[in-house]
């Protein structure tokens, strides 16, 4: 066509939310539509019918995560609180503000710096080790998902937990009941409170005998810094809900992404040396967390030319965030060569991502491995055949079939 594309009619922008994909490895085509013709702009949420400022560009949502205006406090009203029947417990401090959540963050960061996430390098190694080996054994094709993305990220905080070697077997399958979200209530109650009495009895193993572990450390530390038992726990069960489920799904599509840029992997197989920027890229073209970081405002504020009103609830997309034309230049391009610095996929402001160098690890060592190891590696069935998880709060694959 020539000449400008015609602006679109405000009338044929998106009323509600959740939007569909048409291609699974992109995020709904309206994201780069709204970016343009209205990037602040008011949606209805379809699991409740409340309505909500959808956030679609990279500036605004830097601007809004980066304001300590916009609370993180799911019980605040016009909290857009999808998936929270419960109140979150003590210790989930993703779900709270200051001075609360600076006081446990304050505990966690630590543990989870370069230098301990560097120290736990060679058990990450073993454990990835250990699954390909496992895939070997079994022949292909293999479920990727089952074999390798769920067990390394669930026996990675076992290691980080200092869980003992015979109770890994429950942790496992304790976890991947919690984070499915096919299984009934009834189920997954049963299953949490199960979690929640061993953990209870793993922190009085911690108190009785402390090891060489991060929940010993936090043990030991807590009523210095003025945390109780009850929120340790909770920091504890926290680990394993944002560190699981995350790390597997972006396992899973971001494999995906990769096996369809064939002269992309077959370059990292040549120069493992550029898997960090892979990864970091595979990070912002696939955002699992994709429903959105929500906030609610907690007084007037002013962002990208629309005032939000006090009380009213924001949903900052980040999967729309990265791939925003001004900060990522063919944004819709898979390059691995990119070095996305600025993505928003682990969030932004005082609560980003408090896990994200042991996740980057995590994917480093995986994607390093299966390719050294797995030189024919590709999907076992085509990818329009792939169960893709539509309308899930994490985004990512169901089951992924794989030979080499
Ligand atoms: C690819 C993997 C991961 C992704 C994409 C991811 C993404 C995110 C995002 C977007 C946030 C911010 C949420 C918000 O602002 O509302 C967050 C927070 C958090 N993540 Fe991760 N995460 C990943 C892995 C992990 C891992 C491995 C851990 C720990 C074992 C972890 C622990 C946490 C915690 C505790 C918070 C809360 C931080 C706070 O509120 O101060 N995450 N993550």
């Amino acid at each position: 066509m020539i000449g400008d594309a015609p602006r679109m009619d405000k009338a044929t922008l998106p009323s509600s939310y959740p939007l569909s994909r048409t291609c699974p490895l992109d995020p709904p085509a309206e994201y780069g539509r709204l970016r343009t013709e209205e990037p602040m702009h008011r949606v209805r949420l379809d699991f409740d019918g409340s309505t909500v400022w959808l956030v679609t560009r990279h500036e605004d949502a830097r601007a809004i995560l980066g304001d300590t205006r916009f609370s993180s406090d799911f019980a605040k009203p016009g909290f857009p609180a999808r998936l929270t029947s419960q109140p979150p417990g003590p210790g989930t401090f993703i779900r709270m503000d200051a001075p609360d959540h600076t006081r446990l963050r304050r505990l966690l960061v630590p543990e989870l710096v370069r230098k301990r996430v560097d120290a736990l390098r060679p058990a990450i190694e073993r454990i990835v080790d250990e699954l390909i080996d496992g895939m070997l054994a079994a022949g292909p094709p293999v479920d990727l998902v089952d074999a390798f993305a769920l067990p390394l990220p669930s026996r990675v905080i076992t290691e980080l937990l200092g869980v003992a070697y015979e109770d890994r077997a429950f942790f496992h399958e304790t976890t991947k009941v919690m984070g499915d979200q096919h299984v009934d209530p009834q189920t997954r109650l049963t299953v949490r409170n199960q979690m929640r009495d061993y953990l209870d009895r793993l922190v009085a193993v911690k108190e009785a005998e402390p090891a060489d572990d991060l929940l010993s450390r936090l043990v030991q530390r807590r009523e210095k810094a003025g945390v109780s038992r009850a929120e340790v726990l909770g920091i504890a069960t926290l680990l394993m809900v944002a560190g699981y489920e995350t790390v597997a799904n972006q396992i899973g599509v971001g494999t995906v992404a990769l096996l369809e840029h064939s002269e992309q992997v077959e370059h990292l197989r040549a120069h493992p040396e550029a898997m960090p920027a892979a990864v970091e890229e595979v990070l912002r073209h696939q955002t699992v967390i994709d429903y959105g970081a929500r906030r609610v405002a907690t007084e007037d504020v002013e962002v990208g030319g629309r005032l939000i009103r006090s009380g009213e609830g924001v949903l900052v997309v980040l999967a729309a965030a990265n791939r925003d034309e001004e900060v990522f230049a063919g944004s819709d391009r898979f390059d691995i060569g990119r070095e996305p610095r600025d993505h928003l996929s682990f969030g932004f402001g005082v609560h980003q991502c408090v896990g994200q160098v042991l996740a980057r690890a995590q994917l480093e060592i995986a994607w390093t491995a299966l390719l050294r190891r797995l030189p024919g590696l590709r999907l076992a069935l085509p990818v329009e055949k792939v169960a893709f998880r539509h309308d899930m709060f994490v985004y990512g694959v169901h089951e992924l079939p794989v030979t080499w």
